[in-house]
């Protein structure tokens, strides 16, 4: 596969048109997302609303004809041919591989990162990387039954997690792409030396993210070995103040 570009999911800003007004300054995938794709985690959305953070407020059962909405939107453009991705978080794969079989799908996200208690409490989000025997599993039945191509995103540097393990079970279970937050608690920086070591120890097409902000962040990326790299903050504007095509 060739190195792309990618736009990280933002709870309540990446929708359809968010993701159809910034896809054309050169993304390759766009992600949309991060949605709660069953009861439990809609519940747990609920809470998070409340307490003010962001993310999008969907209604159970609104979820497939919404994602049609969004990707159609993206789909439908002249300008824009690449994919498109959602990012989702559930407690059984079904909710996810249902989003897998819609028409404008390119990649179902599975969400081992969202670290909202409100989420982690129902063995979601971030605590998917506590258990990889698990993670494998619900890895490899998404594969399996997927109708799109599947990625993990997984986050760095999560007390009590071996990210070697849970990556060797994302690469066990056949996941298309590892979407990696090399996240560096206290650092305005990715932990570059984490992506190298996880480069050494797989060979699944790495999607390399965290603060990527300018031309000299995403090239450091891409030299400690990811295949592609992906941006959240740098774009929440809407906009980027670098030239993609450059990187
Ligand atoms: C407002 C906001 C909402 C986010 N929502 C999600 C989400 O729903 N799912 C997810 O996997 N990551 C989510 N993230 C994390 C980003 O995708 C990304 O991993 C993180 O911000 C680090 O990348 P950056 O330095 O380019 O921002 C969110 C980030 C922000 C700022």
């Amino acid at each position: 596969m060739e190195f792309i570009e990618v736009l990280a999911p933002m709870a309540g800003i990446t929708d359809g048109t968010f993701c159809r007004d910034i896809s054309t300054l050169g993304f390759d995938m766009v992600t949309l997302g991060g949605y709660n794709a069953d009861q439990s985690t809609l519940n747990a959305g609920q809470e998070i609303l409340a307490r003010g953070r962001p993310e999008f407020d969907l209604k159970p059962g609104d979820l497939l004809p919404y994602l049609e909405e969004q990707s159609f939107l993206l789909k439908c453009q002249d300008l824009w041919d690449g994919m498109v991705s959602v990012n989702l978080r559930a407690l059984t794969t079904d909710p996810i591989i249902e989003v897998s079989r819609l028409k404008n799908v390119d990649v179902v996200e599975i969400n081992a990162h969202c670290r909202q208690p409100e989420i982690t409490q129902l063995g979601c989000g971030q605590a998917l990387m506590e258990n990889p025997s698990h993670l494998e599993k619900f890895t490899r039945e998404v594969v399996k039954k997927a109708k799109s191509k599947v990625s993990v995103k997984i986050r760095a540097n999560v007390p009590d997690v071996d990210e070697i393990k849970t990556v060797s079970a994302i690469d066990h279970a056949g996941a298309d792409y590892l979407h990696l937050d090399a996240m560096k608690p206290g650092f305005n920086s990715a932990d570059y030396d984490m992506v190298k070591l996880i480069r050494q120890e797989t060979s699944m097409f790495i999607i390399g993210n965290n603060s990527i902000r300018d031309i000299g962040s995403a090239r450091k990326m891409l030299a400690a070995g990811a295949d592609g790299i992906s941006i959240a903050r740098a774009a929440i504007g809407g906009t980027l103040s670098f030239d993609l095509s450059q990187i």
